[in-house]
């Protein structure tokens, strides 16, 4: 098989969101932390009646229905999520509801990472010897919630369906991939009777740009091995990062500046070199550490942040952490600002899932065939239409909604309010979980 990847996509996520602007004056903290500080518009979340599992048998089914596609078609499907609702069942087989008959695969976790891990499992299938035919599906769903206190206000939710086979409008340049991964505390989920994530936020930050560093450097060696010329950011179009919240990618975009800097390459002009050359001796660790650097490399990098980074940024914006979902949502917003303008175009991405584990890899995008067309996959996703029709919800219920999320998280014998009136038609949502924990779901 050949230009393996993805052929169709879609996206959904809640309708229900809090502004981050009311969510500083809730919280009490000082104006413009949230949205200027973290770079965040609003932020998303699932009621009582949405959670991963809906989310996922919402834009599963979507996927199927807007590109027309047998659900005979499909050979595998994995899921990618690091949302707990049981410690066995995969997420996965709740969506073999869809199908009739056995599709290959479970889920994958490893914090943001999952849906990653999914997606090159599902590529490698299909370029593989045991692929027969049929197409995979890669599907990314989470729900990014936080204890009270400055985790919350990066949280989000979405859920990702990926149509993955050979000639795709977005192809995998596999032989380009730089991974790193170690083992650090900086974001994890050791308390099974809670939702909430224990996070070193400055810790998180540090591994972030770290495992960054490191899989620009792999990745800039294997394409220099396979290429026989240095790699730079002038090779590539755009740059789309996990996005936990908008300032971090801000940082990791001046970091890759940075990179290209002390090595010496092509795409760093002479003002560039002049402001960072102070920082040219410090080593790695002050490096991570020096808020001089930081901020000289963001100022440097602004003008390529914009043209490479900013189409990249609305959805994770506006919807705020998806966890697994967060990069491939910070893809669609560009499918979504771009769309036929990318044919042609070298995109890459940087994966982390904390943990950790970490991977940049590259894309080649191509027009593609109707349905499986890049102006066909944005006039699916229909990002503008969805953030539009979205309900604001005050601080205050969306705080009551943590609580009541809390109270059901791990719990039974209950019915939900079964109330769907702001959920648009085809959107599956929880009705009741039972005496034995099974969970119940209908379609809007
Ligand atoms: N106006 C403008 N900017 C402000 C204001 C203000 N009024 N107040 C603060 N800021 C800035 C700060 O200067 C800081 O910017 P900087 O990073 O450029 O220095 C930023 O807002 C954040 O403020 P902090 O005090 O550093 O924030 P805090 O420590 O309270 O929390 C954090 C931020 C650590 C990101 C927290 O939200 C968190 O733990 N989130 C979850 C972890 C996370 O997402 N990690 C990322 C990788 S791992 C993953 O994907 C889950």
């Amino acid at each position: 098989a050949k230009n393996v990847g993805i052929l169709a996509m879609d996206i959904y996520f809640p309708p229900t969101f809090v502004q981050q602007e009311a969510l500083e004056a809730h919280d009490g903290v000082s104006k413009g932390k949230y949205t200027i500080g973290l770079g965040q518009d609003c932020l998303a979340f699932c009621t009582e009646v949405e959670d991963v599992i809906s989310m996922s048998l919402t834009v599963v089914t979507s996927l199927l229905e807007r590109y027309k596609i047998d659900p005979k078609q499909i050979g595998r499907l994995e899921v990618g999520s690091e949302t707990v609702i049981d410690k066995s069942k995969s997420i996965k087989t709740f969506l073999m509801q869809i199908f009739e008959f056995m599709i290959k695969w479970v889920d994958s976790t490893n914090a943001c990472y999952g849906g990653t891990a999914a997606l090159f499992n599902c590529v490698n299938w299909v370029e593989s010897s045991s692929w027969d035919g049929r197409y995979g599906i890669v599907v990314c769903t989470d729900s990014a919630v936080y204890a009270e206190g400055p985790a919350r206000p990066t949280g989000g939710a979405a859920a990702i369906a990926m149509l993955i086979g050979p000639d795709a409008p977005i192809a995998f340049e596999s032989k380009f991939r730089g991974s790193h991964m170690s083992h650090a505390y900086d974001f994890y989920k050791p308390n099974l009777a809670s939702e909430y994530p224990v996070v070193d936020g400055k810790l998180s930050q540090t591994c972030y740009l770290v495992a960054l560093d490191t899989c620009y450097k792999y990745f800039c060696h294997k394409y220099e091995k396979l290429e026989g010329k240095q790699f730079s950011l002038s090779d590539a179009d755009y740059f789309v990062f996990h996005s936990p919240y908008n300032k971090l990618v801000q940082k990791s975009f001046a970091r890759l500046v940075f990179n290209d800097f002390v090595r010496n390459a092509s795409s760093v002009d002479d003002i560039a070199k002049e402001k960072l050359a102070p920082f040219s001796t410090l080593t790695g660790d002050e490096s991570y550490q020096s808020r001089d650097l930081e901020k000289a490399s963001q100022q440097v990098s602004k003008p390529l942040y914009d043209a490479k980074v900013q189409p990249t940024t609305l959805i994770p914006k506006q919807v705020g952490n998806m966890y697994t979902a967060s990069l491939y949502a910070a893809f669609a917003s560009l499918l979504h600002n771009k769309n036929s303008e990318l044919a042609g175009k070298r995109v890459i991405l940087f994966s982390y899932g904390s943990g950790l584990t970490a991977t940049m890899f590259s894309l080649r995008l191509h027009e593609g065939q109707h349905p499986f067309s890049l102006s066909n996959i944005a006039t699916v996703m229909n990002v503008a239409g969805k953030l539009k029709s979205r309900h604001e919800f005050a601080p205050e219920k969306f705080v009551e909604t943590m609580h009541l999320m809390e109270h059901r998280y791990g719990a039974k014998d209950f019915v939900t309010s079964k109330d769907c009136s702001l959920l648009s038609p085809g959107t599956y949502y929880l009705t009741e979980v039972d005496s034995k924990y099974r969970r119940f779901y209908a379609k809007k």
